[in-house]
Parts: C-alpha cells; sequence; structure tokens
C-alpha cells in the first residue's frame, strides 16, 4: 500500500495573480492526504501489537479517513466500522457501503453545529463493548501528525524558497505535521491554517456546517497557536466561490481545496503587504469528483 502513497503532484497556477503551487493530494491511493495518515496509524498498531487478525478497526470520519482505512483494512485482511454523519458526499457513502464492515451514520448535530461530538460518544460506546475493537482516533493519536513528514519534504524539494503554506484543518494533523518539521528547517516559512465558520479550532462561534472534511467541533488535541503563523475562518459560501474559482481555472477540487484558495485572496485583501510576489503552497486534500451533490450542485 505504501507504494501508492505519496509523491503526489504539484503544479503551479498558471495565470493566477499570485506564485500559487497547488500539492494534489487525490493522487494518493484512495483519493486523499488521509492515506498517509491511516497507512502511519496502522503499521503502528499492528508493530505495537495492537493490531491482529482479530481486531475490528473503528473510526469516527467525515469520509476520507475512512475510506482509506476501508481500503486498508481490506488489504490486511481485517474489518473495519467508519462512524460518518449526515454531511457525508453520497458517492462517498456508498463507497464505504461497499468496502466498510459497517457504517454508521450520525445524523443529529451536536451542541457546536457540527456532528463530531457525536460521531466520537458512538465510537466510544462501541470500543467500551467490544474488546477486539481498535479505535484509531485520529484526533488525538500522535501517529496522525508524524505520517506528513514525506508530505512535507516532498514540498520543500518541489519549490524553491517557499514562503507560505496554508493548510485546510479538521484534526488538525496535516498542519501539525507539516509545521512541526518546516519549522524546523526554516522559521520564515509561515504556515496559514484554514478553517470553516462554526468550528471551534480557534473560534468559539457555534454555527452549522455542511461541508465535510474541514472544521472540528472541539479543540484541536495537538496543535499549539505557536506552531502556526496565522489562521484564517471562511464561510460556506466563501469555500463555495473558492472551488468554483478552481474549476473555472481547470482544477476540479473538494471544499478544503476550495477554502485555501479562497484564503489565499482573502490573506491578501487582509494584508496586502504580505503575499505580493512570495511563493505560496497551498495542501489538496482531495479532488473534487465526491462532491458533486453539495458543493458543486
Ligand atoms: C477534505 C479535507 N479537508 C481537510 C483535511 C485536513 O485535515 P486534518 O486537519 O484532519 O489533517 C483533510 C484531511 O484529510 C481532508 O480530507
Amino acid at each position: 500500500m505504501k507504494t501508492l502513497i505519496g509523491n503526489t503532484p504539484i503544479i503551479k497556477l498558471e495565470k493566477d495573480e499570485f506564485n500559487l503551487y497547488i500539492k494534489l493530494e487525490q493522487y494518493n491511493l484512495s483519493g486523499s492526504v488521509k492515506d498517509r495518515a491511516v497507512n502511519h496509524i496502522l503499521q503502528k498498531g499492528i508493530l505495537e501489537n495492537k493490531i491482529n487478525s482479530d481486531t475490528v478497526i473503528i473510526e469516527s470520519s467525515s469520509g476520507n479517513f475512512a475510506y482509506s482505512a476501508a481500503l486498508h483494512c481490506k488489504y490486511l485482511g481485517i474489518k473495519f466500522i467508519a462512524v460518518v454523519d449526515s454531511n457525508i458526499n453520497t458517492i462517498m457513502y456508498e463507497k464505504l457501503k461497499s468496502l466498510c464492515y459497517d457504517v454508521i451514520k450520525i445524523t443529529e448535530k451536536d451542541e457546536t453545529g457540527g456532528y463530531l461530538l457525536n460521531r466520537i460518544k458512538m465510537v466510544k460506546s462501541l470500543i467500551s463493548q467490544n474488546e477486539n475493537y481498535f479505535w484509531t482516533n485520529q484526533y488525538a493519536n500522535v501517529n496522525n501528525y508524524l505520517a506528513y513528514s514525506e508530505l512535507t519534504n516532498e514540498i520543500i524539494e518541489s519549490v524553491k524558497d517557499v514562503d507560505y503554506i496554508f493548510v485546510a484543518v479538521s484534526t488538525t494533523g496535516t498542519i501539525k505535521g507539516v509545521s512541526t518539521i518546516v519549522k524546523a528547517i526554516n522559521k520564515n516559512i509561515k504556515i496559514i491554517a484554514v478553517d470553516i465558520r462554526g468550528s471551534m479550532i480557534f473560534s468559539t462561534e457555534k454555527y452549522s456546517r455542511n461541508i465535510p472534511g474541514i472544521g472540528a467541533s472541539k479543540e484541536s488535541d495537538f496543535l499549539e497557536l505557536g506552531d502556526i503563523d496565522d489562521f484564517i475562518i471562511l464561510d460556506e459560501k466563501e469555500i463555495i466561490e473558492g472551488c468554483q474559482s478552481l474549476l473555472a481555472k481547470g482544477f476540479f477540487l473538494g471544499g478544503s481545496s476550495g477554502a485555501c484558495y479562497q484564503a489565499v485572496i482573502k490573506y491578501n485583501e487582509l494584508y496586502p503587504e504580505k503575499l505580493g510576489s512570495k511563493n505560496i503552497v497551498f495542501i489538496s486534500p482531495d479532488g473534487g469528483g465526491v462532491y458533486v451533490n453539495n458543493i458543486y450542485k
């Protein structure tokens, strides 16, 4: 599986007002950046004898982690249970139903306007009743963020003199992993988090969220504010606008990619002196295909 993960393309957006590069993570095994985290977490679990042929893997996911874990578990010959929610893309839900031992959909929003807290409640209840269940726990397992060293090196090696890296956040595994390595190499490279209105990572404003993949109903277990240089919060309309702008340039990408693109534009409006002719990279976690029933409707 590992040979099908990583070394994803990074391309420069032509005819754009910025020197903007997109790291296209849809070219990983299951079509998203989550392959990196899933592969690392499962390999560590196996090495530490926490996973064997009788183990049932379980995880709460908005889609991408679950799809990657489902494929990995098929390859390993073990069972996988996905706990998802009503925001899941229809196509992703159908794919999971074909691959998983079980798919549990949470339909009740939590008090923050998302579903994560109720998904986690369900996982906790199931692991307390089943000794052979292993919770990958992407929100708190350090092997999530430790999985992103190769991604970071790929970016640093492909783009000379990177100034800014924009990263959409959910578990914050990607941004924590990237920022840890980047800052050890060059503290001047700015790391900007991109979040959605209603997410509890950087704000306490409760607001209903409908785009899967970006945002979380709780604070990060990994990220400290000192790890990043800034964050920017977008509403759903802005995210969809970002997706449509990318599509107009020939890039059919997921919600978080549109969020990152729009974040670059907004950031530049707020702080014009900061971006100018800088070299900017954003990580595109996934492609647009599974979003045809919501963002691209
Ligand atoms: C659609 C999407 N957005 C954002 C992210 C970043 O998430 P995290 O902070 O969990 O690494 C991911 C990770 O896979 C994703 O799939």
